[in-house]
């Protein structure tokens, strides 16, 4: 998971390359470079460490010319390092090669070219690529690159130059994301939209098994087999300035104030003017396909994962299908008993996460409808899927997922009111009610963020433990697995979520004087249940923090140390509620320790490998 970006055209082609690759940061931040067709011939540029780093060497001596590539990394095959960063070249220099992906049989194709002479100075599957298409040219780059993907096995986008033919820029794309963007005497190539957008609202977006070559006139599409295609251009209507960060300190924090937004543009037009009813009519299913439905398996990864979670409980509660949930990266292997009478659903923010993509492919195979819950559109799930419904919560930059999370919520909600209108498996007043709960959330969020600086004190006397607990019952629990993970991908601070009841079954042993436990109890039927299992952790010394429905804080309060309130909602909408004042704690944790918030360390915001 990298991102690329490439420029062939009339102007100095550093600047569009290191502007390209701040957007695309996000994808993987460990090393960057760039390559360009200068007065010297292919010159590379390339170093460990944020894009900052790479700026700086530049700075002194840049790379002048009009035609080149660039690529930010986050590492698969070799530790970062100057060495195993991308751009990577064959041992003429005369080749040029960028990608993001996994070339899974790099090994036997670096065999190979071993034994025919090649030298490899890295440790990467990439450097393959660069000495693969070498050993393929015979005076034409664009068949060359043919010959080479067509040996690889695996996952890439790639951008290709070579010093025989500075006047064109390759570009090919097989299960990683690549857009060509169109302009005037110029063109590009992006890991995404953002990327170029800068510069061009025209893109191309490839498919698996397609690839351009780019000159500054023009661009050629066509199959890795060597077949013209054509394409409609998809002209992009949004904003840039969307994607940054509007005055806040962090995209995180922005990304956190701007829910209120996500949720109503999230339920603009799917909610009838009356509201009596939801109708999504971007669906492609038919009422008589929902009526087959016998169930439902939610595949996801990582805060998708816990949206779906979430989701598992209102298509029960709403619809009465029974739902399974499964971790992506486990679905395919543990031969999940697919029929034609299940529903898959898979939930992905970017759209592009290899595992969850690999388990849509798999639900397909074996004759699941599978519908995308996703925020990208134009994305591989939302490509490939049968039906989508987009979260419309705009570019989510920061790493830890805040509005994409809670956007999927309101999708599943949606989603468990149109089945519950086509099964009628609801009485119409439980739907109005719960029309008008949704409604209410985006002003009870805002209520919550204006709370900010208390979740901030907490967080500051909560930041130097070393581990900490989130315990609740139902989706109380589904709740706290997000907020543990949260906390955990930004603040580096350990931490567990587990159900309140089952604490005692090993895990209390952990509970000593002083730890925090943070306790979700929003569910009005369970909530003397998970008080009980609160006061097994206070007698235990914890210190506890409630996160707790108005209308029983007052009860609860007696029984913890600190309580937060949000909003009196219905029991089913509470997690679209209680997850914010989390992300708050985790945000402010983070800061109050001094780490990136919006990019913590080992992680990426997209991951494209399995
Ligand atoms: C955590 C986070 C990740 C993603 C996961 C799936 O804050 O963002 O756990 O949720 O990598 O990503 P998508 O939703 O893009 O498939």
């Amino acid at each position: 998971m990298c991102g690329i970006v490439g420029y062939i055209g009339n102007r100095d082609s550093q600047g569009i390359l290191l502007e390209g690759l701040k957007k695309l940061e996000y994808r993987g931040y460990d090393s960057a470079g760039i390559a360009v067709f200068t007065s010297n011939g292919l010159e590379i540029k390339k170093s460990k460490g944020r894009l900052a780093v790479l700026e700086d060497k530049l700075k002194d001596d840049p790379l002048e010319g009009s035609v080149g590539i660039g690529h930010t990394r986050w590492a698969t095959h070799g530790k970062p390092s100057d060495v195993n960063s991308h751009p990577h070249t064959d041992n003429s220099s005369k080749f040029s090669v960028v990608h993001n992906g996994i070339v899974e049989n790099y090994l036997d194709l670096k065999d190979e070219l071993i034994a025919k002479g090649h030298v490899f100075v890295s440790e990467t599957d990439t450097e393959v690529i660069s000495h693969l298409v070498a050993d393929e040219y015979d005076g034409n780059i664009v068949e060359a690159v043919q010959r080479a993907v067509k040996r690889m096995r695996g996952a890439f986008a790639l951008g290709v130059l070579t010093e025989y033919e500075p006047e064109r820029l390759v570009a090919v794309r097989f299960a990683s994301p690549l857009v060509i963007g169109v302009g005037e005497g110029e063109n590009f190539i992006g890991s995404d939209i953002p990327a170029i957008l800068e510069h061009t609202r025209n893109v191309y977006i490839l498919n698996d098994g397609e690839m351009a070559v780019l000159t500054r006139g023009g661009v050629e599409l066509m199959t890795t087999d060597g077949e013209n295609i054509s394409k409609e251009i998809f002209h992009v209507d949004w904003d840039l300035v969307t994607a940054e960060k509007a005055g806040f300190d962090h995209f995180m924090l922005k990304e956190i104030h701007e829910q209120p937004k996500a949720y109503r543009d999230t339920m603009l037009g799917r909610i009838a003017d009356d509201g009596k009813s939801v109708n999504l009519k971007e669906l492609n299913m038919s009422d008589e396909y929902i009526r087959s439905i016998r169930k439902v398996h939610i595949v996801a990864c990582g805060t998708a994962y816990h949206a779906g979670l979430v989701g598992k409980s209102v298509i029960e509660s709403l619809a009465r299908i029974p739902v399974e949930n499964d971790v992506a990266s486990e679905y395919r292997y543990r031969s999940p008993i697919i029929t034609p009478d299940t529903l898959v659903i898979v939930v992905s923010q970017s759209g592009e996460t290899a595992d969850t993509l690999a388990a849509l492919r798999e639900a397909q195979k074996n004759g699941a409808r599978v519908l995308a819950i996703t925020n990208v559109v134009g994305s591989s799930v939302a490509r490939e899927a049968n039906d989508v419904i987009t979260t419309w919560a705009g570019p989510e930059i920061a790493v830890a997922s805040t509005k994409a999370y809670t956007s999927q919520l309101i999708a599943f909600y949606l989603f468990g009111l149109h089945l519950a209108r086509v099964l009628g498996s609801q009485e119409q007043s439980a739907v109005e009610e719960l029309i008008e709960g949704l409604h209410a959330l985006p002003e009870q969020v805002e209520s919550i963020l204006e709370q900010a600086p208390v979740l901030k004190q907490v967080a500051e006397s909560m930041a130097h433990h070393k581990s900490l607990f989130f315990i609740g019952r139902g989706v109380d629990y589904a709740v706290a697995q997000e907020g543990s993970l949260k906390l955990k991908e930004i603040s580096y601070i350990h931490s567990e979520a587990y159900a309140a009841g089952e604490l005692k079954h090993g895990t209390l042993a952990l509970i000593e004087e002083g730890v925090p436990v943070i306790s979700l109890v929003t569910q009005e039927a369970l909530y003397e249940k998970t008080l009980s299992n609160i006061k097994e952790v206070k007698a235990r010394g914890a210190h506890v923090l409630a996160i707790a429905n108005s209308g029983f804080e007052t009860e609860v309060a007696k029984s913890v140390d600190e309580i937060f309130a949000i909003p009196k909602t219905l029991p089913i909408l509470s997690p679209a509620l209680a997850v914010v004042p989390l992300q708050l704690l985790s945000y402010y944790a983070s800061l109050a320790l001094g780490h990136d918030v919006d990019k913590p360390r080992n992680l990426a915001k997209s991951v494209t490998v399995e």
